[in-house]
This record gives C-alpha cells, sequence and structure tokens, in this order.
C-alpha cells in the first residue's frame, strides 16, 4: 500500500520510523516543495510534487500538520481514499467537514515514545470504516507502540493521560533530579538513578498483580524515611496538582475541537 504524509515533523517522522518496517511504501508532501525534498533525502522517501499530487499517488493519507493549519491546508485538497489525522482536538466531524465525510475517517492520538517505537496510541473510526480497513490502520499504529481501540467521547482524556503525559513525566523526573543536585550530587548521576528508578517500577507495577497504592505501602515502613516524605508530597498537594493538569489539558483539547467547528 502506498501511504501518504501532508505534513512531517516531529510526530510524523516518528510514526515513520516504525512504517518503514512494514511493506508500506511512504511519500511524504511537507510545507514546500523544497522542504518536502530535504525531509525525504533526510530520511530516505519519496517526495511528491504538491500535496494533491501526494492524493493522486497514495492509497491512505495520513495528516501530520498542527490542528491550527487543518483549515488552511486541507480546504484546497479533494481526497479519495482513507484518511487518518493525529491531531490534537480534531473530531472525525470536523475532519469529515474539512475533507469528505463520505470517505472512511480514523483519528489517532499517539504520543512522542512512538521515537522508539512505543507509543501508546489511541485509535477511533468514522462509520465508513470497516473491519477490513480497522485492521490495516491497527497494523500501522501497532508498528510503532501499543494501540488502544476507544470512543471517540475519550480522546480528549486519552490526549491527556498518553499524548500530553510524557511531558509531565519528564518533569517529575526533572524535579527529582534537582532535588538530587540540591542534595550534593551531580546532574548526570541524579537524572540516571531517578531514571532506572521510573523505569524498573513501572515494569515492577506492570509485572505485579499489585495497585500502586499495594506497592506504597509495601515501601512505607511504619515511622520511616518514605512515609515521612510522602506525606509531604501530599502536603503540597501532589495529587491534586496532578489532576488538575490532566483536567486543563482535557479542557485545552476540548476548546480546541470547538474552534476548529
Ligand atoms: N508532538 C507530540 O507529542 C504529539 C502528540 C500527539 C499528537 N500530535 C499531533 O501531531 C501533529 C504534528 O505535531 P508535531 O509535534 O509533529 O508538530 P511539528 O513538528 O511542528 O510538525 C508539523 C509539520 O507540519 C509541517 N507543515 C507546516 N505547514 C504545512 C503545510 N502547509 N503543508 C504541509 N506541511 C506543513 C511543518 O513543516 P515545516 O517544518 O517546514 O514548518 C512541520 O514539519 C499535530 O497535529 C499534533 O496535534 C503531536
Amino acid at each position: 500500500m502506498n501511504i501518504g504524509f501532508i505534513g512531517v515533523g516531529k510526530m510524523a517522522s516518528a510514526i515513520i520510523t516504525g512504517l518503514k518496517q512494514t511493506e508500506h511504501q511512504i511519500i511524504i508532501s511537507g510545507s514546500s516543495p523544497a522542504r518536502s525534498q530535504e525531509i525525504a533525502r533526510q530520511l530516505g522517501l519519496k517526495a511528491a510534487q504538491s500535496h494533491q499530487d501526494l492524493i493522486n499517488q497514495a492509497d491512505l493519507i495520513i495528516l501530520g500538520i498542527k490542528p491550527q493549519m487543518f483549515n488552511l491546508v486541507l480546504s484546497p485538497l479533494t481526497f479519495k481514499q482513507p484518511i487518518i489525522s493525529m491531531a490534537a482536538g480534531v473530531t472525525l466531524d470536523t475532519l469529515g467537514e474539512l475533507t469528505d465525510d463520505s470517505l472512511p475517517l480514523i483519528r489517532i492520538m499517539p504520543n512522542m515514545n512512538a521515537q522508539i517505537l512505543q507509543s501508546s496510541t489511541g485509535i477511533c473510526y468514522n462509520s465508513q470504516v470497516n473491519d477490513e480497513l480497522k485492521t490495516l490502520a491497527r497494523e500501522i499504529t501497532d508498528s510503532f507502540g501499543t494501540t488502544f481501540e476507544l470512543d471517540e467521547k475519550d480522546f480528549d482524556t486519552f490526549t491527556a493521560l498518553a499524548g500530553s503525559s510524557p511531558a509531565y513525566i519528564y518533569l517529575f523526573i526533572e524535579a527529582m533530579a534537582k532535588a538530587g543536585v540540591k542534595n550534593g550530587l551531580t546532574k548526570a548521576q541524579s537524572l540516571e538513578i531517578v531514571t532506572q528508578t521510573l523505569m524498573a517500577s513501572t515494569q515492577n507495577l506492570l509485572a505485579s498483580e499489585d495497585s500502586p497504592h499495594d506497592l506504597i505501602d509495601k515501601i512505607c515502613s511504619p515511622g520511616g524515611t518514605t512515609i515521612a516524605g510522602l506525606l509531604d508530597l501530599e502536603k503540597t498537594g501532589l495529587t491534586a496538582s496532578v489532576v488538575s493538569a490532566i483536567d486543563t489539558t482535557i479542557t485545552k483539547a476540548k476548546q480546541m475541537a470547538t474552534q476548529k467547528k
């Protein structure tokens, strides 16, 4: 199958890394013919001469442009094939209005871990997508990570929990590392210790029957260091801060969806 990308930035490039391991052919069209040539050379792909030239050649289109570019880029184009959009806050209805709602339309929400082929990717479909196309779409998303099939109403929550959350997790890592530096370790030492501990703790949770709460209880010995630090974290409201940040992310995604209408 010939898969065409319109817009090849950070996320589309990460997805292409996974797709290159499949049998599919990839063709791209960037912000200008010169950019298309440059990106095609960097990624070892074929460039189309224009977006419409790409549409004429591709069996499936993947949109890698930013949500705010949708109107401008899509309005002049005529599509004839299934379209996959990865844009935060752009609903299937809006995508249909901007392209053609009689076409099979697929919405995905990947995250930056696609760069190491470990994206957590949400996926949903409009009613034109048949089972064969669903299988193909999941084959594409599985090529760069793990796929979660969701109702579209849950997409904004998924965007917060998986699309944006790597940034929040990095902020937590950075804060822990700063605490290490404050107490005399080098930044490099602190980062290595924190990231290794985070990775092993996640693997431990995934491998165990225990909930996070059970594991917390196992680490907190009575009158010990961990319970003292844990209560301090809650004194400054860690749970409330995290829930508030996720709520804010969801609100922003919903606002973006309204603005696209
Ligand atoms: N980054 C994430 O973690 C993440 C997570 C989930 C979903 N997403 C979604 O992924 C999409 C891309 O995000 P990104 O982070 O990859 O952004 P990005 O790196 O800025 O990529 C956007 C690309 O669009 C290109 N572009 C601009 N105008 C264009 C035009 N008229 N025609 C074709 N291409 C054009 C830009 O080209 P130039 O480089 O030449 O300007 C750039 O390469 C967004 O819809 C975003 O919501 C991103």
